[in-house]
């Protein structure tokens, strides 16, 4: 194995920090960096577009029927494609955040997406970044990893994210702390209580909890354990030449 056969899975809750380690692991050991969350937002922005409720199984299944969602990953995370029309800039909407995690809890959506998933990760060579990776997704990922910080830590990120210009994470536009607060708490209820593939931690992930953690902390801790990963690899395959 060597880099460009790698999976490396990233789960954890909103605001854990997953998109912005994802990538920078992926440009760090040039790896395509996959995130998943904005396929179900590209499906959620469809399904309010179309006057669907993001509870309605039945119509989100006929429509999923009819709808394309990709992902094209750039140097500065993904572009997301909805039916072909770049929707990048308007999934990360209040909205859509919400009704993301309401069309991410049925059953036959979460089964589209997983099927798209593992066909976008089969070749390697790629960081993916969600909920299920490291337990449905892809079960024998080469790592894992299961990203989580306090309640508290989460909203306080998410709220500075919100003055940053250049971050990608979901926008919070002229909401107050205790309604970041108050959105992260909601989806996180519904995102760890579904009854389809809930986030928790694979038993094999590497639980890293980044509440007083700096990034640079963080992706130390992960490029380290990758880094032996890919040494035992290596060594292993050279054993095997000889
Ligand atoms: O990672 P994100 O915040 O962009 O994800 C948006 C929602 O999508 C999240 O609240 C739950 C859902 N999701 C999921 O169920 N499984 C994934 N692998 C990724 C996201």
């Amino acid at each position: 194995m060597n880099e460009r056969r790698l999976i490396i899975a990233i789960d954890g809750p909103a605001g854990a920090g997953k998109s912005t380690v994802a990538r920078h692991l992926a440009a760090h050991f040039g790896l395509l960096n996959l995130e998943t969350g904005a396929m179900y937002r590209a499906f959620a922005l469809k399904a309010l577009r179309s006057g669907i409720d993001p509870d309605d199984a039945a119509g989100l299944q006929r429509l999923a029927r009819t709808t394309e969602v990709a992902l094209e990953p750039t140097p500065v995370g993904n572009r997301v494609l909805l039916d072909g029309a770049d929707v990048t800039d308007l999934i990360r909407d209040p909205e859509v955040t919400q009704a993301a995690s309401r069309v991410s809890v049925h059953p036959a959506i979460r089964a589209w997406m997983v099927d798209l998933q593992r066909e976008m990760g089969k070749t390697g060579g790629v960081v993916m970044e969600g909920r299920d990776i490291g337990t449905v997704v892809f079960p024998d990922a080469d790592l894992k990893f299961f990203l989580d910080a306090s309640p508290e830590a989460r909203s306080q990120r998410r709220y500075e994210q919100a003055a940053d210009p250049v971050s990608i994470a979901a926008s919070t536009d002229g909401m107050s702390h205790a309604e970041i607060s108050r959105e992260l708490r909601e989806r996180d209820e519904r995102d760890r209580n579904r009854a389809q593939s809930p986030l928790r931690p694979a038993p094999d992930a590497i639980i890293i909890d980044s509440t007083s953690l700096s990034l640079e902390q963080v992706l130390d801790q992960i490029e380290l354990v990758v880094n032996e990963k890919l040494a035992r690899a290596e060594s292993v395959s050279s054993l095997g030449n000889t």
